[in-house]
């Protein structure tokens, strides 16, 4: 059950009479179907008698885009938060240990039943990456996910949303033009991806330029979510709080679209600080969009095997 394609799991083949260890490697295919930045999975697994060691996979490490590491660690939440999700679902708790990089889960059999509403949504979950309708969404359900270590930040000023719009397409020009970043999309994107999306960019920029507009999918809904001190725990802590934002808002019908791009050059992520932040000591670790889907294409991207990411 670690040997397969994590996308045709199925929770009828839960090994229920089977070692606590066969269990966890069970869930990991769960663990897996997290987002990562540019699908690249950067995570891997230690997994003992009763317990899962969550470690980040450096071979994955997408150096140019990510050079803090700032969306690797995200990513290791977004596996983490699944796979947690599925074990209380399979009643199992879970003892959560954070380490200095890395998270030891120790899992123990409940007596009780317990429900986990996000779990059917880890299989149908998928990054959407069309335009959204114009239409305000209830934010309540995010206001969920805000703890000691992180804030959510909801960008209401349109003018803010301009420079922000703005900073975007600058980013985005940038790694369209920096050869060792486009290298990087060319080697992590599915083919033809690239071309289509820098087809997009292109007719957005071209836009700008005509008709002094901002592009049309200047989008109405965009969070951002901040910490204190940028450490790989808190950003894994944030990695589990966005994949919980992003199934929830799923289970609602509301789509999230990660907005990376100005938080991965220096000099775009100075100006985000500024201009979100203000003053403060904070920063942005993580932006996105959301909101209801125009047309949804559901497209799921693959994974690599869980054993093909299991260590010693
Ligand atoms: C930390 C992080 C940053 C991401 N940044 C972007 C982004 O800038 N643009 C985008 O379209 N998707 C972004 N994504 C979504 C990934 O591209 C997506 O998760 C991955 O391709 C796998 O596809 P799936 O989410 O549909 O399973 C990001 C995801 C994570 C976890």
């Amino acid at each position: 059950m670690f040997d397969i394609d994590p996308r045709k799991i199925s929770s009828e083949d839960f090994p229920k009479e089977k070692s606590i260890k066969e269990k966890l490697l069970f869930l990991l295919n769960y663990a897996v179907l997290a987002p990562s930045n540019l699908n690249s999975q950067p995570w891997k697994f230690s997994v003992k008698e009763d317990s899962v060691e969550f470690l980040p996979d450096f071979d994955c490490w997408l150096k140019v885009s990510d050079p803090d590491k700032r969306e690797l660690f995200i990513s290791v939440g977004c596996a983490l938060q699944n796979f947690i999700i599925a074990a209380e679902y399979f009643n199992l708790s879970c003892s959560v240990h954070y380490k200095k990089e890395t998270v030891d889960v120790t899992v123990s059999e409940l007596d009780t039943y317990s429900t986990s509403s996000l779990f059917p949504f880890i299989t149908k979950r998928f990054t959407y990456l069309g335009d959204f309708k114009n239409e305000e969404v209830d934010r309540d359900i995010f206001n969920l996910y805000t703890s000691e270590n992180h804030s959510l930040h909801f960008i209401n000023e349109e003018e803010t949303k301009s420079q922000l719009c703005l900073l975007s397409l600058e980013a985005d020009m940038f790694r369209y033009i920096h050869p060792k970043y486009k290298q990087e999309l060319i080697d992590h994107l599915p083919p033809g991806k690239f071309e289509n999306s820098l087809m997009r960019f292109i007719n957005k920029f071209s836009q700008y330029i005509a008709n002094r507009e901002l592009p049309q999918d200047l989008q109405k809904n965009i969070a951002a979510i901040s910490i204190d001190s940028e450490t790989p725990i808190s950003l894994i802590k944030v990695g589990q709080a966005f994949e919980n934002i992003y199934l929830h808002a799923f289970s609602k019908g509301i789509y999230i679209k990660p907005q990376s791009c100005t938080l991965e050059t220096p000099m775009a992520k100075k100006r985000i600080n500024e201009l979100l932040l203000k003053n403060t000591n904070r920063k942005i670790v993580q932006i996105f969009f959301y909101g209801y889907p125009t047309n949804v294409d559901s497209h799921f991207t693959k994974r690599c095997s869980v054993k093909e990411k299991l260590v010693n």
